[in-house]
């Protein structure tokens, strides 16, 4: 930060009354000297939020969270060190120094984007043929409002003819990307398009798309190019909106109408990236807002490209808080066109049945390669490797490497027997299921969570009795974190024995992972147990007994097969 910057936020904290900062966004109330509220920033029933005009300072006895002005609004409006300090200098009517991130914007260029804007939407209640159209792909008028949809018709056309006859304002239009130049011939970029503004994290527009409502002319969406306001790989369609709302989990979509309409159907929280690849910049910016992010792509080929583009785009800066999954629409359709069709709750039926990005991750390598073949399964690998090497948190990396390249095999859930088919496989998925569910349970923390079966440990093995204690130890008591656990390796004098094994531990704890390793682990020690029978078979004939008992082997493991998979499916925990 420069020594000029630096003197400027000073002078900003100054000129600024924090007690105005923040009941201009949550209610407080005057105590004494102080000033009290319930805290934004964890959830809370009477306050223990305070703030002192004197010191011009904030704090929670509650989270302890606390700062001055900027960073209340960095944390209550989810806003960078600068956005935050260039919104509250525009409350005081000050302009922030140039940083070395990016140029100073001439604020005639806001104010004509707006200007335009808001003509535009004059345009639109005025056009009849349009907001019929716009009713007939039921978005509702209140939601046009929010999102300021607007149509490039007669005013907003004037507005720019007005501006083109003054050089100065003609060369605000050009820089704002409003201008269309071809062969010297210089007009209005967006005529007759039904207008889609862009709006940067403070709410100002930023840039507009356009769609025709004619099929026959193209194309069907005109953008505006970058422009000094309008970087489209650090932007996100929707995303003003969606940052004044309290979120469990928001959805990345492919098109502004997928937006539009999901609002419409009281999905409020969707954002769509502008016709380009969602990149590293877009994940940080959409988890500002959500520790949980959707992605909802088209279930046809393309759907699954754009879905892979963005794992891989994404992979090298996933950290284990913010969790990405993915879901895909039946084919033929998009998020708009499914939730009007079907209705607000197939949609979210829809979105339960998300799949986590590692499990994304694995299902998608899996289609790329033979992984029967010893050729397939390297090259499978190999390109497992190179990906999981671009990730930057180094434990996330060693943590899918570990749990999910050895469970890869099982992982397929398009294939109906997920169990190893050769005796020779059975000790190395045997140990490595074992190495995945110690480590997770040396890694675990006080998150609730038990087991209900005990595992089957006809073969006396010291490592599977271990395992039971662990268990047993967790039902009675399922918060028990990692060094409960290992206290009850230790008594029973087998925590050498179980560290021997492992390499250094220090895997993220994943109940999901865990409880699929353990079912994998039940139906590998079900299939070795059915085998035994089998092979005896071979000598003599079974007993009616025996034979019984290899039945219900058989069933438990069918069941047990059907819960893995339907597992597989679901929606883990974070990792
Ligand atoms: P789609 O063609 O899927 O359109 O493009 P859509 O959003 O479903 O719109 P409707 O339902 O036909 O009205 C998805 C996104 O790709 C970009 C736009 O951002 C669009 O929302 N796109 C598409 C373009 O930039 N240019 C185009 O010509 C087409
Ligand atoms: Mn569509």
């Amino acid at each position: 930060m420069s020594d000029e910057y630096k003197q400027f936020t000073r002078e900003l904290i100054t000129r600024l009354d924090i007690v105005d900062v923040i009941s201009n966004r949550i209610n407080i109330k005057k105590a004494g000297k102080e000033y009290q509220a319930c805290c934004p920033f964890h959830n809370e029933k009477t306050p223990s939020f305070t703030i002192s005009p004197q010191k011009q300072f904030f704090y929670c006895f509650g989270c302890h969270a606390k700062g001055d002005s900027i960073s209340f609004v960095m944390q209550h409006d989810k806003l960078t060190f600068p956005e935050a300090v260039e919104k509250l200098a525009q409350t005081v009517g000050l302009t922030p120094p140039k940083t070395n991130k990016g140029p100073i914007i001439d604020r005639a260029l806001y104010k004509t984007m707006r200007a335009y804007t808001l003509l535009a939407k004059q345009d639109l209640q005025n056009d009849k043929t349009i907001i019929k159209y716009l009713q007939e792909r039921k978005i509702k008028p209140s939601i046009l409002h929010h999102y300021h949809i607007g149509y490039s018709g007669p005013r907003s056309g004037q507005y720019i003819q007005n501006q083109l006859k003054n050089d100065q304002d003609a060369s605000t239009l050009r820089a704002c990307g409003l201008l269309s130049e071809r062969e010297h011939k210089v007009q209005a970029k967006f005529f007759k398009r039904i207008l889609f503004p862009i709006q940067d994290t403070q709410g100002r527009i930023i840039a507009l798309g356009g769609r025709v409502i004619e099929s026959d002319r193209q194309p069907k969406y005109l953008n505006s190019p970058e422009t000094i306001l309008f970087k489209k790989r650090q932007t996100l369609y929707g995303l003003y909106q969606l940052s004044k709302l309290q979120l469990d989990q928001v959805f990345v979509v492919e098109g502004y109408m997928d937006v539009l309409a999901l609002a419409s159907c009281d999905i409020p929280q969707s954002v769509a990236c502008l016709g380009t690849a969602f990149t590293e910049q877009h994940w940080r910016l959409i988890t500002r807002y959500s520790d949980k992010v959707v992605f909802c792509f088209d279930g046809d080929k393309a759907g699954k490209r754009a879905a892979w583009l963005t794992l891989t785009n994404i992979l090298p800066i996933l950290k284990p808080e913010k969790s990405a999954l993915f879901m895909f629409m039946p084919e033929g359709d998009d998020p708009d066109s499914y939730c009007q069709n079907n209705g607000l709750n197939a949609f979210l039926q829809l979105a339960d049945h998300s799949i986590s990005w590692d499990i994304f991750f694995i299902k998608q390598l899996k289609a790329c390669h033979d992984t029967t073949s010893v050729s397939g399964q390297a090259a499978f690998t190999d390109q497992a490797m190179d990906l999981i090497k671009t990730m930057q948190h180094k434990t996330l990396a060693q943590t899918l490497q570990a749990t999910v390249l050895p469970k890869s095999e099982v992982n397929d859930t398009s294939n109906s027997t997920p169990v190893v088919k050769k005796e020779n496989n059975f000790y190395s998925k045997y140990q490595s299921c074992l190495h995945t569910i110690f480590s997770q349970l040396l890694s675990k923390n006080d998150t609730p969570w038990h087991y209900e079966e005990d595992i089957s440990n006809i073969s006396h093995h010291q490592s599977l009795h271990a395992l039971n204690s662990l268990l047993h130890h967790l039902r009675e008591k399922p918060e028990a974190g990692s060094s409960d656990l290992r206290a009850v390796l230790e008594q029973q004098k087998v925590l050498d024995l179980i560290y021997e094994k492992l390499d250094p531990v220090s895997c993220i704890f994943s109940a999901h992972i865990l409880t699929v390793a353990l079912h994998q682990l039940r139906i590998l020690l079900l299939e070795k147990e059915i085998r035994s029978y089998l092979s005896q078979q071979d000598k003599s004939n079974l007993t009616a007994h025996q034979r019984k008992i290899m039945h219900t082997l058989i069933l438990q493991k069918k069941q047990l097969e059907n819960d893995y998979i339907s597992l597989l499916n679901h929606i883990p925990d974070a990792p």
